[in-house]
């Protein structure tokens, strides 16, 4: 008796090509995992029938809690503005079936939108850490009918828009630092592949050195330059993949010790992260509130 029902319960599930193709479609898996506010998303910008649609496709899905940590402004700007919210809902479907079990580090996914979709592995104790565009995923390969999900703990934004010289070039908070690194020539290292993660000190930070430092780096080119390399690490490092009292080798290959406070602020010798994950085409740049002094400065 029981062998027959399983028999009936699996002919239901497989079709005539033998695949399990009456799973519920993405719609119904994302609706069974809680991911409601991010159905709601999907429907205000008139694109749930994609997740009822044929595929294949995988579907990077925030969790509801992600989306409500999303700052004020950015949930304001979403809802009254409806080409971004579009974009960045856009961003998280690929039409790759995309295996969170064998990802590679650094690996691209083309999405809808246009932008690629960065995958980072970030070996932690028993475990590795997998984030798309520096969400965590944390329920991977969710089949559907019509494709997978994973669940991600971050809404991936903002959407990588130029490389980080150009975020750097772009935004007027920065332009300090971009003065710095036009005076050292390190344009076309932040322009470049392979990627990198830049810790931008905001001019607030800049104004904060001492009277008359910057004046003096900016005299001397091979100490500029020294300082700048500080703030460069290679390889993408977003916020999941920085570990409490851990350090990272910066690319002057002086050593940033990594904090992490219990309130969740994230530390980097004694600059505190501002703004993090900032997504771009060559890596991804978090602002930090002080310029960080390489410690050969003080001999
Ligand atoms: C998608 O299909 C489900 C049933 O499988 C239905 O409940 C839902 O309303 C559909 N949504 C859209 C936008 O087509
Ligand atoms: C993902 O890859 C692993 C390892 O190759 C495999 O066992 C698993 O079935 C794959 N999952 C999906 C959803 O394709
Ligand atoms: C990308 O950056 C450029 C230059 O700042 C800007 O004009 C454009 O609107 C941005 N695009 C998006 C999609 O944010
Ligand atoms: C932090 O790391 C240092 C060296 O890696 C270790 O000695 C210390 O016990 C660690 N502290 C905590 C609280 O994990
Ligand atoms: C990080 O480690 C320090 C000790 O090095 C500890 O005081 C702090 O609570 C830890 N942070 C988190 C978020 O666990």
């Amino acid at each position: 008796m029981a062998w027959l029902t399983i028999i009936v319960y699996l002919s239901l599930f497989v079709s005539s090509n033998g695949v399990l193709d009456d799973l519920p479609n993405l719609y119904d898996v994302a609706a069974n995992l809680g991911c409601d506010r991010f159905l709601k998303l999907t429907e205000d910008a008139g694109m749930a029938g994609i997740l009822n649609g044929t595929g294949p496709m995988t579907v990077f899905a925030p969790t509801n809690n992600a989306i409500q940590s999303l700052p004020r402004d950015v949930l304001a700007r979403l809802s009254s503005d409806k080409d971004l919210l579009k974009a960045v809902l856009s961003y998280h479907f690929t039409t790759d079936v995309f295996n969170s079990t064998t990802s590679i580090n650094e690996m691209l996914i083309p999405s809808e939108q246009g932008a690629n979709i960065r995958i980072n592995a970030y070996p932690q104790q028993n475990d590795i850490v997998i984030t798309a565009s520096g969400g965590e995923i944390i329920l991977k390969n969710v089949q559907a009918k019509n494709g997978v999900l994973q669940v991600i703990s971050k809404v991936m934004f903002p959407l990588p828009n130029g490389t980080i010289f150009e975020l750097v070039n772009n935004d007027l908070h920065l332009s300090t630092l971009f003065l710095t690194i036009i005076k050292a020539s390190l344009g076309w290292t932040l322009s470049a592949d392979p990627p990198l993660t830049l810790l931008a000190p905001t001019d607030g930070a800049f104004s904060n050195l001492p009277a008359g430092t910057l004046t003096t780096l900016l005299n001397d080119i091979p100490k500029l330059t020294d300082l700048l390399l500080f703030h460069v690490v290679g390889g993408t490092y977003y916020s999941a993949g920085l570990v409490n009292n851990t350090s990272v080798t910066a690319l002057n290959k002086g050593t940033l010790n990594i904090k992490i406070s219990p309130e969740n602020n994230i530390f980097v010798n004694d600059a505190m992260v501002t703004t993090a994950d900032v997504s771009v085409t060559n890596g991804v740049v978090h602002y930090i509130d002080k310029v960080l002094i390489p410690p050969s400065f003080y001999h």
